[in-house]
């Protein structure tokens, strides 16, 4: 597939992009140029309006369609305590995955009640830590962490917050690497096996544990709501039946996240206002099936809150035109800021930052400056003949492509940038030569034989 650069007024770009007189691609109003001209490329900028206006639309939607609603980030898909103030100041919790989310979140100031933690194999010290500051929900996932969690709260004087993450079966339309409900995964118990029946019946069980409903995440990207719908059914019925048969109520229930975005111009990602309106109907229709008392139900997206407001700058180096193959045109960054591509197969778009006005254009291949074949970012893109100093935008980079970047030959993670009511803020620095080597130590580890 050839990608078309993008069209800085399609909705594959922040809400505050523009073109300004001189046809130089802005956010804000502050020209990208400038921002390269003070902290360099490759840097992540993000449009903190369009992050504001996912986080509200999310929140107003689901309160719209359902009446005990909550919204919770995921933080995997980008965290910066910068982020979790604005999080905060739109009333969204946090979804984390590790210890480091957890003390990320908490430094930013995000409320322990209103923090989650998932993860397949929390350590030990994970878990305390996450007692110990009094999160809102433990998500435990496997029957080992049951018996972990009962040996860590033995002794405390209030009953911990768990919720249980169930393998609902389910098949989704999403790349294999991100579709987590199938009954061969990883995360959750299988409900058909039984396995998350038995878990209920130990959890109930134990006293300093508090069960408060089900959780089940499907997959990530999705275009079509059916999976998440079959999911819900699947965990009312569950619920059902775990109330039938130990007497739990149903308080909580989460449907996880997994809410599509556009990453060319041609996606066509469905609304936010649809899928709440459908997840509420599905969720208020099931429960009143089965008699069920409605229970507070939170969503948890990431991509769709932190993707669409990114954007990538690079500056554009070598030319290689490779006669009857192609033309590649490297940029100063690549998979170790961005492993999508390279992982997913995932597509991108792009644009030339200056005016395109009066460049031919060509079809040409975005590789990264990575030593490795597939760091590759765009594999067929038509856009205007790029030359060594041009800037390069790449849209809908905001979740997953910084939160996944790597020190692959020994790169230098990128600077972020917060752009809102035109002013730039540095909110994460461009890592040092020296930071890479700061980890570098010569301890002789005094070893008992
Ligand atoms: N909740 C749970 C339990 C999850 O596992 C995930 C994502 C989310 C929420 C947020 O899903 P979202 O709304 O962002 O789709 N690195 C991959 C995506 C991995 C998603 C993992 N779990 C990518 O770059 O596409």
């Amino acid at each position: 597939m050839t990608a078309t650069a993008a069209d800085p007024l399609s909705n594959l770009w922040p809400l505050t992009t523009s073109r300004n007189d001189d046809g130089v691609l802005c956010v804000g109003g502050i020209p990208l140029p400038q921002i390269a001209a003070a902290v360099g490329t490759p840097t992540y900028i993000y449009d903190v309006a369009t992050l504001r206006s996912a986080a509200a639309t999310f929140r107003d939607a689901f309160a719209r369609h359902y009446p005990k609603s909550r919204v919770v980030f995921a933080g995997k898909a980008f965290l910066s305590t910068a982020l979790i103030r604005i999080l905060r100041e739109e009333r969204l919790g946090l979804d984390v995955v590790s210890g480091g989310e957890l003390f990320a979140g908490l430094q930013g100031g995000m409320p322990a009640h209103e923090i989650s933690m998932h993860g397949n194999n929390k350590s030990r010290e994970e878990l305390e830590d996450a007692i110990a500051a009094g999160i809102g929900k433990i998500v435990i996932d496997n029957e080992d962490e049951i018996d972990l969690l009962i040996e860590l709260t033995r002794d405390l004087p209030a009953p911990v917050p768990v919720m249980l993450r169930l393998n609902p079966g389910v098949d989704v339309h999403t790349h294999k690497k991100i579709s987590t409900g199938l009954a061969d995964s990883k995360f959750g118990l299988p409900i058909s096996s039984g396995q998350a029946a038995e878990a209920v019946a130990r959890i109930v069980a134990v006293p300093s544990l508090k069960l408060l409903g089900y959780h089940a995440h499907v997959g990530s990207q999705l275009f079509e709501a059916d999976a998440i719908l079959a999911a819900i059914d699947e965990q009312l019925a569950f619920a059902a039946a775990m109330r039938d048969a130990h007497g739990v109520e149903l308080a909580h229930l989460s449907p996880g996240g997994g809410f599509g975005i556009a990453y060319l111009g041609s996606d066509r990602p469905m609304a936010i206002e649809s899928w709440m309106r459908m997840l509420g109907e599905a969720i208020i229709r099931g429960c009143r099936q089965r008699q069920l008392d409605l229970p507070v139900v939170t969503i948890e997206p990431g991509r769709a809150i932190a993707g669409p407001a990114g954007i990538a700058l690079y500056t554009v180096g070598a030319r290689k035109v490779l006669p009857g193959i192609r033309t590649y045109v490297s940029v100063d960054g690549g998979m170790a800021d961005n492993i999508r591509p390279t992982l997913y197969d995932a597509v991108y778009s792009a644009d030339l930052v200056a005016s395109a006005q009066d460049r031919p254009r060509e079809t040409v291949t975005i590789a990264g400056k990575f030593c490795e074949s597939g760091d590759v970012l765009i594999e067929r893109i038509d856009l205007p003949v790029l030359a060594p100093g041009d800037l390069l935008a790449l849209p809908a980079v905001g979740a997953y492509c910084y939160a996944m970047a790597s020190n692959y030959n020994f790169a230098r993670r990128p600077a972020v940038v917060f752009i809102e009511d035109a002013v730039a803020t540095v909110v994460r620095r461009r890592e040092t030569h020296a930071d890479l080597l700061g980890l570098d130590v010569t301890n002789v580890l005094q070893l008992s034989s």
